[in-house]
């Protein structure tokens, strides 16, 4: 093979990993959730307004196998289930819970998900993943989280089958088949994203997210993620406390995403701005997930 053409071969397996995130990256953490209630359709809309490249639905799973977008897996901190269903509730640890996995889908959405916030956004539901995909394909990309696969798997729900069905029933299942809408999956579980790759044969971008590194070294966490992973995810925290993180990530062909930069008062958005742009400047972060993709730095 000549040399240029040999170079410019290994230039494209180098940016291969890379290839979702062709410049710094806005994603919209439960979409843009400093202005609209977290994870509902309204939040990904305005995500889209304000601008993000990338659009993230945490995934939960419904008694009868829907996936829907919920950070939790309960559902009393953002929907009025304890009001609309006071004797469903499931004790642990002596506190009255109501896990999303007990209620179907038709259940869940009769709850509203947006008074919790805001009385203006009173009957907004929780959205499916499939309603999802339907607000963003073709104008953002998609970073689903596998969230807490491991309880879901306790009770014979496979997150991770019902998650690449989805993908493959709109033909997002493949790295680049909607160059509009490049998916991306992330999760907090090592396990899930090996299970995505051994059993699913899923070639999408995997990335791992993390809060501690413990006591392992940047070099030796980068070596280890990247036998399942493509990318690594640490927290703001993680990343200020080991910067090397993002040269060794990068050394070993994988991408850096850093969460989560937010301002919740209009004082705090010169703060977030500014954040976000030392982590692209200095940090050399590929991409950022921030509940204010209005401002996320672009010059
Ligand atoms: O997925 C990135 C970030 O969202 C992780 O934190 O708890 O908001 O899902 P969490
Ligand atoms: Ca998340």
């Amino acid at each position: 093979m000549p040399v240029i053409a040999l170079v410019g071969c290994l230039l494209s397996m180098s940016q291969a990993a890379f290839a979702p995130y062709s410049r710094p990256t806005n994603i919209a953490h439960r979409g843009a959730s400093a202005y609209a209630p977290e994870h509902t359709l309204p939040a990904y809309r305005l995500a889209l307004e304000q601008g993000a490249d990338f659009v993230e639905p945490d995934l939960q799973v419904t008694r009868d196998g829907a996936l829907v977008c919920l950070h939790d897996t309960t559902l009393e901190r953002t929907t009025d289930v304890k009001a609309r269903f006071p004797s469903r509730a499931t004790m642990v640890k002596g506190r009255a819970t109501w896990p999303v996995a007990e209620f179907t889908l038709a259940e869940i959405k009769t709850l509203d998900a947006g008074s919790w916030l805001d009385g203006k956004w009173a009957d907004t539901r929780v959205p499916t993943f499939q309603e999802m995909i339907d607000t963003v394909r073709g104008k953002a990309g998609i970073i689903p989280e596998t969230k807490a696969p491991e309880v879901y798997g306790a009770r014979g729900l496979d997150m991770e089958k019902l998650l690449m069905e989805t993908l493959a029933r709109n033909r997002l299942d493949k790295p680049g088949a909607d160059p509009k809408t490049p998916v991306i999956i992330q999760s907090f579980s090592e396990a899930s994203l090996r299970k995505l790759r051994s059993d699913h044969a899923c070639k999408l971008p995997l990335v791992f997210l993390f809060g501690s590194l413990g006591r392992e070294k940047p070099a030796r966490a980068v070596d280890r993620i990247r036998r399942f992973g493509d990318g690594i995810a640490p927290n703001v925290q993680v990343l200020n406390g080991a910067p090397m993180l993002a040269d060794e990530a990068h050394k070993a062909n994988m991408s850096v995403t850093v969460w989560t930069v937010r301002a919740r008062t209009s004082t705090a958005a010169g703060e977030a701005r500014a954040e976000m742009r030392r982590l692209i400047r200095d940090l050399k972060v590929d991409a950022i997930f921030t509940d204010n993709p209005d401002l996320f730095p672009r010059d």
